[in-house]
């Protein structure tokens, strides 16, 4: 049985991605368990400057999933460069940076940067964080801006470049391709979704920034969606998720066309099941009689 992936010549062991911002560096799962049998991990999103991000509650509660409007808290690159990239370097796994920026030159400094460090084998360019006031989602939201910032990003790195998209456009098919277009080697999506939540009591957003992003098992069907959306209209890998809760969920998104899946809220919920479900996957696939699961991706039939 085959579960390993390639995507743009690396080597995933499985499909499995921990997603950004929701595992901190990686490491720290490992009294959970063994990080180094996941696929991969995507760090949390680095940005040129430290970030306190937005001032709490920045974490709530929705049927079945969570709003976060953490705003890309992070000590910033030169802390990222000195400590961080040392602590991940010993995590025997795919190492994703997931980068953020305010401007396109924010953006391409951090690529620079990090090209010359062997412990980081991708970059996840962030299009789509809703928390911020400035960069993030804007650039997942206008194609012009989305358009340069691939184009740069990628004359800049060494590394393979993996596009965040934003799940709250109008036709996710022509912005993937427009990516694809211009250089980006891989597309991950979804991101969260933009929301909100209200407390009727206090009679006041349950967010102190009014707005999040949504995640969990609630945004799983529009994520699937998206990705299926994006699969039809590019060549390039996906890195699918949004809501993956299970074994099932997994076979879902690869289904649909993604390459990879990354887990989110889970991992935040109950740190115990991206392992549990890497565990399962086995098992799942010879119960469906598939050898290779490469074969599943984008196997989906319609009516
Ligand atoms: C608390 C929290 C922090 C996040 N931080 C980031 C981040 O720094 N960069 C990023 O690209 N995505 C970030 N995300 C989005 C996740 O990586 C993921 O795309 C999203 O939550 C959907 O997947 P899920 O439903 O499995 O959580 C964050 C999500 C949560 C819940």
């Amino acid at each position: 049985m085959n579960i390993s992936v390639n995507v743009c010549g690396i080597n995933f062991k499985n499909p499995i991605i921990l997603a950004s911002g929701t595992v901190g560096y990686g490491h720290e799962l490992n009294s959970f368990f063994p990080i180094n049998e996941m696929g991969g991990v995507a760090l949390k999103a680095v940005t040129v400057a430290e970030r306190a991000g937005n001032p709490p509650p920045r974490i709530t509660e929705a049927k079945s999933s969570i709003i976060n409007a953490i705003g890309l808290a992070n000590k910033g690159l030169d802390y990222f460069e000195s400590t961080i990239i040392n602590e991940v370097s010993s995590i025997d796994t795919v190492r994703i940076a997931n980068i953020a920026g305010e401007s396109i030159d924010e953006y391409i400094t951090i690529c620079d940067r990090l090209n010359k460090h062997d412990a980081i084998h991708m970059y996840e360019i962030n299009v789509s964080c809703p928390n911020v006031n400035a960069g993030g989602m804007v650039f997942g939201l206008d194609r012009g801006m989305l358009k340069a910032l691939v184009k740069e990003c990628k004359s800049v790195s060494k590394k393979p470049i993996i596009i965040k998209l934003h799940p709250d456009v109008f036709d996710i098919a022509s912005i993937a391709k427009s990516c694809e277009d211009n250089g980006a080697d891989a597309l991950s999506l979804t991101n969260t979704i933009p929301s909100m939540e209200i407390d009727p009591i206090r009679e006041i957003p349950k967010l102190y920034n009014n707005f999040g992003g949504l995640s969990g098992e609630a945004i799983r069907p529009i994520a699937l969606r998206l990705v299926y959306l994006a699969s039809q209209a590019v060549s390039i890998p996906i890195i699918g998720g949004g809501g993956i809760t299970n074994t099932d969920d997994v076979i879902k998104f690869m289904l649909a066309g993604a390459s990879l899946v990354s887990i989110g809220t889970l991992a935040i919920t109950n740190p115990m099941k991206p392992y549990e479900i890497l565990n399962e996957l086995p098992a799942f696939l010879e119960r469906k009689k598939v050898d290779d699961i490469n074969e599943i991706i984008g196997r989906l039939k319609t009516y």
